[in-house]
């Protein structure tokens, strides 16, 4: 059971103070009758609710992509830089989205987002082994034995210890680096301890999904078969 308006909120019907004013006006209904109450404790897969005549179904269980560009820190909120948050459209505030794992601050390319709970851990709990693949430039060239150290599992200067990774020469200065891991700046330090900086770093893929053609600063909505072919996955 949960709270009328909570879940006026929660179907994106508007703010809480919106909300107040069209319980206000009459415009909404629970079974069919007319309800003013705010507080009025609803059961969401019991009782219908109408908002002028439309039933709303809820919070949504949403999951959205976004092709982030560099400057944005991974959080829900930051007093002194700019989060990723501010790239989602307005419109989905309602939606209480939460990053699905970080990208560093210059690090672009995709990052989810999810207001489904479980999903989000199964995401971002390593043993669960979703690969991500990024694209780096950096500094000298990755070799045959930086390959093989990869595919071994990289101790990195600090002493922590890595699952097995791909590295992907692409040229000078370029690799594809696939890992079914999320440490604190885990692509930068891997490159590091072999000697390449990375000077760019973008994810292209996480699990079944691309970026496709989203552009920078760019974000949508999931549909339910990438949803699904994501937490296969992730199971
Ligand atoms: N590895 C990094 O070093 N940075 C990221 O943002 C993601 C993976």
């Amino acid at each position: 059971m949960e709270r009328l308006d909570k879940f006026l909120c929660d179907s994106g019907a508007g703010s809480r103070s919106q909300v107040k004013l069209l319980l206000k006006q009459g415009r909404v209904t629970v079974d069919g009758l007319p309800e003013k109450d705010a507080a009025r404790k609803i059961d969401p897969a019991a009782n219908a609710v109408c908002l002028d005549g439309q039933q709303l179904g809820g919070r949504v269980r949403t999951v959205v992509m976004l092709h982030k560009p560099a400057g944005y820190v991974t959080a829900t909120e930051d007093r002194q830089q700019k989060t990723v948050m501010e790239l989602l459209p307005e419109q989905w505030k309602h939606l209480e989205l939460k990053p699905v794992g970080r990208l560093d601050k210059d690090t672009e390319g995709l990052l989810l987002f999810t207001n489904d709970g479980q999903l989000l851990h199964r995401l971002i709990t390593p043993k669960q082994e979703v690969p991500k693949v990024y694209y780096a430039r950096h500094e000298g060239q990755a070799t045959p034995e930086d390959v093989e150290a990869f595919a071994q599992g990289l101790t990195l200067r600090d002493g922590t210890v890595c699952l097995s990774a791909v590295l992907e020469p692409l040229g000078a200065g370029e690799s594809r680096i696939t890992v079914c891991e999320g440490k604190y700046h885990q692509v930068r330090r891997m490159m590091a301890s072999r000697g390449m900086t990375v000077t760019y770093l973008q994810r292209q893929q996480e699990g079944p999904l691309g970026l496709g053609s989203l552009k920078k600063g760019q974000s949508r909505l999931l549909t339910a078969e990438e949803i699904a072919a994501l937490e296969e996955g992730a199971l």
